[in-house]
């Protein structure tokens, strides 16, 4: 007890004001520099572009400003840039010509992203990670992540029919040059579908980075304009998380990692940073956040009306999301952080 009393007693004299001033160590710039907990580095970025099919080059998507469509030689040239800047990869989204019932443009040899993906490595070698996003709602003609059935008595998405689509998209994807599969569709078993799928088509060192813990989420309203991808009826609700979930979504992220994953993604960022930390904590391998598009034309809206400096903020945005204890991030911030960063 009164060891106790005495142990208190001295770490109150060491560590209170007023021999303790938390504001010393704030009074120069060039110290506040020096004792920075956490740094932006470019080299943590991922920036997503959506490539579409046809000849226009670059169509502005206009709930994201500064956003856009790119054509095949469009998403070349932008990747050029995004290496110049000092970007270390892209994450690309494609928007097919066509779309069916069970999404079958994703899987063809000359689909959009695999298109892409040859230009892009083309134009910039290896000097680019490439990311594919894996999933079906932008090519669906019912905008659901995968194939309809009617068996449980309700119109859903049919797991394990979707397994083996998304297998052959993830196999098309690798032969045309991906690095990394991020499949998002939030099936149970994908992971471990897909791993599957690489490996015995000889595809064993190419990554997959799961969206493993990703919402239901009415952030994603802007990138469902851009994608093209906004589903016909209903929700995700039976296979995205619900947003008042933690603890699920760590069961979530134990599957994936036992399915292979090498990268777990929480998405969004913003309201789950809690998730975040968390994943980070128990798991330990690379956790990748997804500044999502409604989190991006927030900022921008807010911007442009004047009511927010938008650089400042998404900087802290950016920066509270790598202190929750993301290891690399999804945001469409990245070229406009390359600049400032430079500047
Ligand atoms: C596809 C997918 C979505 C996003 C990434 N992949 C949309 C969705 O699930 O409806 C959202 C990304 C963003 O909002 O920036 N399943």
């Amino acid at each position: 007890m009164s060891s106790d009393r005495t142990r208190a007693a001295g770490v109150a004299a060491r560590g209170a004001f007023p021999q303790v001033r938390m504001r010393r160590l704030r009074q120069h710039p060039l110290l506040r520099d020096m004792v920075r907990e956490t740094t932006l580095s470019l080299r943590d970025f991922i920036l997503p572009l959506f490539v579409r099919a046809g000849r226009q080059q670059r169509v502005p998507i206009g709930s994201m400003p500064g956003q856009f469509q790119l054509s095949v030689p469009a998403a070349a040239a932008e990747s050029r840039e995004a290496v110049q800047l000092g970007l270390p990869a892209v994450l690309l989204f494609g928007i097919p010509e066509r779309k069916d019932a069970v999404g079958s443009a994703a899987w063809e040899e000359e689909g959009v992203v695999q298109q892409a993906l040859r230009a892009i490595r083309d134009a910039v070698g290896d000097r680019l990670l490439l990311f594919a996003d894996l999933c079906f709602c932008e090519y669906t003609d019912h905008g659901h992540c995968g194939v309809l059935s009617d068996r449980t008595g309700r119109t859903d998405v049919d797991n394990d029919a979707t397994l083996a689509n998304l297998a052959r998209q993830a196999l098309s994807l690798a032969r045309a040059g991906a690095d990394c599969i991020a499949p998002s569709g939030m099936m149970d078993g994908m992971v471990a579908a897909i791993r599957q799928a690489l490996d015995q088509q000889g595809f064993e060192h190419v990554a997959i980075m799961s969206y493993a813990a990703k919402y239901a989420s009415a952030f994603y309203g802007p990138f469902r304009e851009a994608a093209e991808s906004a589903p016909q009826f209903g929700d995700r609700r039976s296979y995205q998380m619900d947003p008042a979930n933690a603890a699920e979504a760590l069961r979530e992220v134990a599957l994936d990692v036992q399915e292979g994953a090498d990268i777990v993604m929480v998405k969004p960022a913003l309201a789950y940073l809690d998730v975040v930390r968390r994943v980070k904590e128990r798991f330990g391998l690379p956790v990748a956040a997804y500044n999502v598009s409604g989190e991006y034309s927030m900022v921008k809206a807010a911007a442009e009306r004047g009511w927010l400096d938008e650089r400042t903020v998404a900087m802290e945005i950016l920066t509270g999301i790598k202190r929750a204890g993301a290891d690399m991030i999804i945001s469409y911030f990245a070229k406009d952080l390359a600049r400032w960063l430079a500047a």
